[in-house]
């Protein structure tokens, strides 16, 4: 098969979940495209973007599915989860009601996804370290109880949110 076909055989559905305001979507455009908004709206209904990854020097695309934390906001559950074989489960480390809330979102992706989808537990807003108030050994410990990956992010200073997305990514590959 030829250069545009090979591609084309690797597509994978990511998707973000967690509560309002923790950064998916500022995770999103930082990762697709390099850019942050200070002042961000909520999401309303569905977005995506497909960005090419480099995964042990071969091409793959990543479609990432980002939706609303807020109920009233957001995209048919079912129809958001379908196929996607890979998800970020967002928390801001600056709120913990948005940590405690992670076990939601664990249940809601056990409901709907794939047994199989490779699952990562993002801390993102890592820059706010005199806001903290959930600790990186907190992070860790949830992640190794429900066998997560686990990375501290920042949208805003763009720390490890390459890698986050490479994590489940090669992972899936
Ligand atoms: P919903 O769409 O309502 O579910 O929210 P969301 O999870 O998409 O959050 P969003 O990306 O809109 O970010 C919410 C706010 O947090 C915005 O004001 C962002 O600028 C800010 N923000 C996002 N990521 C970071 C980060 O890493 N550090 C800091 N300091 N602020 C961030
Ligand atoms: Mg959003």
């Amino acid at each position: 098969s030829n250069d545009e076909e090979k591609t084309e055989d690797y597509l994978f559905k990511i998707v973000l979940v967690g509560d309002s305001g923790v950064g998916k979507s500022n995770l999103l455009a930082r990762f697709a495209r390099d850019e942050f908004y200070p002042n961000s709206k909520s999401t309303i209904g569905v977005e995506f973007q497909t960005q090419k990854m480099d995964i042990n020097g071969k091409e793959v695309k990543a479609q990432i599915w980002d939706t609303a934390g807020q109920e009233r906001f957001r995209a048919v559950t079912s129809a958001y989860y379908r196929g996607a074989v890979g998800a970020l489960l967002v928390y801001d480390i600056s709120r913990r009601l948005t940590f405690d809330s992670i076990d939601r979102w664990l249940n809601e992706l056990h409901t709907h996804s794939d047994m199989n989808i490779v699952m990562i537990l993002v801390g993102n807003k890592s820059d706010l370290k005199d806001a903290r108030e959930v600790t990186t050994a907190e992070g860790t410990a949830l992640a190794e109880a429900q066998g997560l990956f686990f990375m501290e992010t920042s949208a805003l200073d763009s720390s490890n949110v390459a890698a986050a997305f490479q994590t489940v990514v090669k992972e899936i590959y």
